[in-house]
């Protein structure tokens, strides 16, 4: 067997697949299937100061390999982690990343100083929803606004922190840069892109919020493009997410430069898709006599 311990930040993690925020709740639900010890980690959903109801919907839709959504940060609120959800998830023997998300830059700092001294491993600050109208994306898809919340968080928390970014931007790099320069420890890439789709009966968009985040197989080559170009940017690590759904696409992640890998979109269709890739890493490993998964991380070799 080989070793697919993995180190972002600091923080080790027993392999390097880690459900992404979203797609797993608080991880509840996928009990069933297997236990949370199997997971390298797992990030949270979207957390803000205060219970979110979310958009109205419809706000999920299909499209070809892939979904859109806009839930728009539906969660119980800072209080309900820290008092059910995290007392569970401390029995799991799991890495927990606290995806944060707020609409101002205080409400973030506050949240990532609330959980100071708690069990969380590390901080996932979301300035990349697309379905929010304040905050959001709207602070990650310019350098100044970007670095001006990664300081405010930074200097707000003692845990590792890592940002997690837009596709929604002309250079990801350029932000990864900015938020590196802050403080950020590692960075994750890539959230939704966003998309549209109009039920042509009725001549309305399908999402009641119109527009949402696009996610699945179809942005998959966006985000190892991506990840690759900033990991060649940054000297932090960097999480790669966006469309992993096999063993393949964690290596090809992986070979771009991550360090380790969320998954999102393939959950809904195939809730064992982490364990087969945990699996998948494992007989890669042995099959090319590759002692520690690490060892493939930015091996690709450009032309
Ligand atoms: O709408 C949502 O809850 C999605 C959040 C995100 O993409 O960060």
């Amino acid at each position: 067997m080989a070793d697919l311990r993995v180190n972002v930040a600091g923080v080790e993690f027993k392999n390097p697949v880690i459900p992404a925020s979203g797609a797993f709740g608080y991880g509840r639900e996928y009990e069933a299937f297997y236990p949370l010890s199997k997971l390298g980690g797992l990030s949270i959903k979207g957390t803000t100061l205060e219970p979110r109801q979310g958009n109205p919907g419809p706000r999920v839709a299909e499209t070809p390999s892939g979904m859109l959504n806009s839930v728009g940060l539906q969660n119980g609120g800072l209080e309900k982690f820290l008092s059910y959800e995290l007392p569970n998830l401390v029995t799991k023997d799991t890495r927990i990343i606290a995806n944060i998300a707020g609409a101002t830059i205080e409400d973030c700092a506050e949240l990532a100083g609330r959980l100071n001294g708690t069990a969380v491993d590390m901080i996932e600050l979301n300035i990349s929803c697309p379905n929010v109208k304040h905050g959001g994306a709207a602070f990650g898809t310019s350098c100044e606004s970007a670095s001006a919340i990664t300081a405010a968080v930074r200097k707000a928390s003692d845990k590792p922190l890592m940002v997690k970014l837009s596709p929604n931007v002309t250079s990801i790099a350029d932000i990864a840069k900015a938020v590196e320069a802050e403080g950020a420890d590692a960075v994750s890439l890539i959230n939704t892109l966003l998309g549209m789709r109009i039920d042509i009966k009725t001549g309305r968009p399908i999402l009641k919020n119109n527009v949402g985040g696009l996610s699945g197989p179809a942005v998959f080559p966006v985000a190892v493009r991506m990840v690759w170009q900033v990991a060649n940017a940054v000297k932090i690590p960097v999480m790669g997410m966006g469309g992993i759904s096999t063993w393949e696409d964690a290596v090809e992640m992986m070979m771009a430069g991550a360090s380790a890998i969320q998954i999102g979109a393939a959950l809904f269709s195939n809730p064992y898709a982490p364990v087969e890739i945990i699996d998948g890493l494992n007989k890669y490993c042995d099959d090319n006599n590759i002692k520690c998964i690490s060892d493939i991380v930015g091996t690709v070799k450009p032309w």
